[in-house]
């Protein structure tokens, strides 16, 4: 049975109740809400006027949607509603891209580091940590010193605050083996491990709407851009828009990489797609010849 506050958001869903709150999570996040996820989002709001003691529909929406006043509401809303499922080498083939990338960049006489990498989305961290455990191995394979730096960003304050502190459950480690395990994590708990300091040093985390923040680094261009499993949540025009938007963010003999087939026929002035058809990753027009190579 639904209860009180439940029936005024289900009679209201007539009125376009749901039009508002759908509007506004995308208009200011990006993310779509999709038919199959209103209930969760009915849900979702029925549980927090709950909590925060509120009977009303249209007090709560007023609040909630202030930009100021309901800035905590609202980002405690959107924390509940992202999807922010992750794990550590996510997608093993974009893994062994970055590796063979990080080689061959830093082993060109052109290259000027340190090298700066952005995993956008990051969620709780895991992405960000994968990929400088990746870029250290690289670049010590090829003799060079590791000079790099790892941004991680999130629109999501929890994620972050996870990510900063770097402590998983062995259970949800499956893809680190032993050996990353005991290079790179200590024990701390039962079944906690969590991330070694050196390698906590080189990622920072900052909470960052992609919307409206742009790029982490104010000065500098990235040399790798890695935004997997996020486009997904928004409408096909929006990741076009965005992922055009983030190439201007990239050094010029930049990477950005995407989740396979989170955006088809994209085929943006001055970039080509590079590597195996495994892995979607573009680099600018120059680089043909070094991408076919891979
Ligand atoms: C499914 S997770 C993907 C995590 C990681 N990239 C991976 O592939 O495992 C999607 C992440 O995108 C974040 N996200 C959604 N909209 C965002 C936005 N507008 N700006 C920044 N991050 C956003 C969510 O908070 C969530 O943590």
């Amino acid at each position: 049975m639904a209860n009180q506050v439940e029936r005024q958001i289900l009679q209201r869903s007539d009125f376009g109740y749901f039009d508002i709150w759908k509007t506004a999570i995308e208009e200011r996040t990006g993310v779509q809400i999709t038919p199959d996820r209103e209930r969760a989002l009915s849900l979702l709001l029925n549980r927090r006027m709950t909590e925060v003691g509120c009977l009303d529909i249209d007090d709560y929406m007023n609040e909630a949607l202030d930009v100021i006043r309901g800035a905590k509401e609202w980002s405690d809303l959107v924390d509940s509603l992202l999807v922010k499922e992750t794990s550590f080498f996510r997608h093993r083939p974009s893994f062994e891209f970055v590796s063979q990338w990080v080689k061959q960049t830093v082993s060109s006489k052109h290259f000027v580091g340190p090298l700066w990498v952005w995993s956008l989305g990051c969620s709780s961290g895991e992405e960000a940590y994968s990929l400088a455990i990746t870029i250290e191995r690289a670049m010590l394979e090829v003799g060079r010193k590791p000079r790099f730096g790892v941004i991680g960003t999130d629109i999501s304050r929890d994620a972050i605050f996870h990510a900063r502190r770097g402590i998983y459950r062995k259970s949800k480690m499956a893809a680190v083996d032993e050996a990353t395990c005991g290079e790179y994590f200590t024990q701390v708990g039962k079944q906690l491990w969590r991330v070694n300091a050196d390698l906590r040093r080189r990622v920072c985390f900052l909470t960052s709407n992609i919307l409206t923040d742009k790029s982490p680094l104010i000065r500098r261009k990235l040399h790798l851009i890695y935004c997997q499993n996020m486009l997904v949540y928004f409408r096909r025009w929006k990741r076009r828009e965005l992922v055009n938007q983030l190439t201007e963010h990239l050094d010029s003999n930049g990477c950005l990489m995407l989740g396979l087939g989170e955006l088809n026929n994209w085929n943006p002035h001055g970039f080509t797609r590079v590597a195996a058809r495994s892995v979607q990753a573009y680099s600018r027009v120059k680089n043909i010849e070094q991408g076919e190579a891979q």
